[in-house]
């Protein structure tokens, strides 16, 4: 079977820019929107450069230009959108509405895989204020796919292992301290952690499978299913040395947020769901979904442990 043209919007990233290279890893004709509005970002245009450079296509295009982005859509099969939906970086998931009616314009796309690369907005409904933002706007925008009948594919995949394991499950840290760590109640409540090129590569191998057609594709890679005190236990034994711990209750850990900027509070939402009510791990896979390591046996993920090495 051919392999599809993916277009990669928001290609340069945090889960954007793994995209691009899991897609040209995979063999994929992979094109990358490229904003006129990224201006004189120096970073930005030499990433995007540097993607041209292993093989991908760029294709101008703007949020503010309806044209432009049908003209990017109509060039590929299936679009994958990574714009920014975290408050301490940016939020954007709305802008993708505009996506979405020059999806419906064009007509071609096969697939279409919005900003999601989190907990399931769908079953986020009971989320707290202000955090359900991030859960509200994504879900709004899956009604709006749906609507437009637009073939899709939801990936799920869980915490990036970069705040989680930098963090130790905490918040507002993104190095492990070697001296102690702030347990989320008793600290035994189970999360899943992806490691990102992972959660590119799962979500490019997902984009011709008749099997993710429709569904939400759930990350969960079974010897990542750990809870705070087990991410912990893992990296003494890497430093060979024993934390000082100590214990937040969640009542403390919600009221840490008041007076505190929007985006944290929106992050204390987050992690509060996360760690303290486990909504990662507190459901079965039903109809809707599917398992991405038991579709992908063949990727080798990387393990919390190999992961952590990294900051020894
Ligand atoms: N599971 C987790 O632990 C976790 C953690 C973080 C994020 N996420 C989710 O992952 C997804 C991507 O987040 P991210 O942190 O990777 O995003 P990000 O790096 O903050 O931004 C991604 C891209 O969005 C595009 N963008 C930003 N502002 C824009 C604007 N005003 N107009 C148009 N495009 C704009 C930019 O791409 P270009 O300039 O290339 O167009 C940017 O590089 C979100 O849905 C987020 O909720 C999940």
């Amino acid at each position: 079977m051919e392999k599809s043209k993916v277009l990669i919007v928001g290609g340069t990233g945090y889960i954007g820019k793994r995209l691009v290279k899991a897609s040209l890893a995979q063999g994929h004709q992979t094109f990358v929107l490229n904003r006129p509005e990224i201006g004189v970002d120096i970073e930005k245009v030499q990433l995007l450069l540097s993607f041209k450079e292993e093989g991908a296509r760029l294709v101008s295009g703007s949020f503010h230009d309806h044209q432009s982005l049908v003209n990017a859509v109509k060039l590929v099969d299936v679009v994958i959108c990574a714009i920014s939906g975290v408050h301490i970086r940016s939020h954007q998931i709305l802008l993708q509405l505009k996506l979405v009616e020059a999806i419906k314009e064009a007509g071609n796309v096969k697939r279409f895989l919005p900003s999601e690369f989190g907990a399931d907005p769908a079953r986020m409904g009971h989320a707290l204020e202000p955090g359900r933002v991030t859960f509200d706007d994504k879900m709004v925008v899956r009604k709006a796919i749906e609507e437009a009948a637009i073939p899709f594919t939801y990936i799920s995949c869980n915490s990036f292992a970069g705040y989680f394991l930098g963090g130790l499950g905490q918040l507002g840290t993104i190095i492990p301290s070697t001296d102690s760590v702030v347990l989320n109640g008793d600290g035994n409540v189970k999360g899943i952690i992806v490691e990102e090129y992972d959660i590119a590569m799962y979500t490019i191998k997902s984009i011709d499978d008749p099997r993710t057609l429709n569904k939400t594709v759930y990350i969960r890679p079974p010897e990542n299913i750990l809870s705070q005190r087990e991410v912990v236990q893992i990296w003494e034994k890497l430093i060979g040395k024993e934390l000082h711990k100590s214990s937040i209750s969640a009542e403390q850990f919600l009221s840490s947020m008041e007076g505190q900027p929007y985006a944290h509070q929106v992050a204390v939402v987050h992690y509060y769901h996360v760690c303290f009510e486990g909504c990662l791990t507190n459901f079965e896979i039903g109809e809707e979904g599917v398992e991405a390591c038991e579709l992908y046996p063949e990727i080798k993920y990387t393990t919390v442990e190999e992961y952590m090495k990294r900051y020894v």
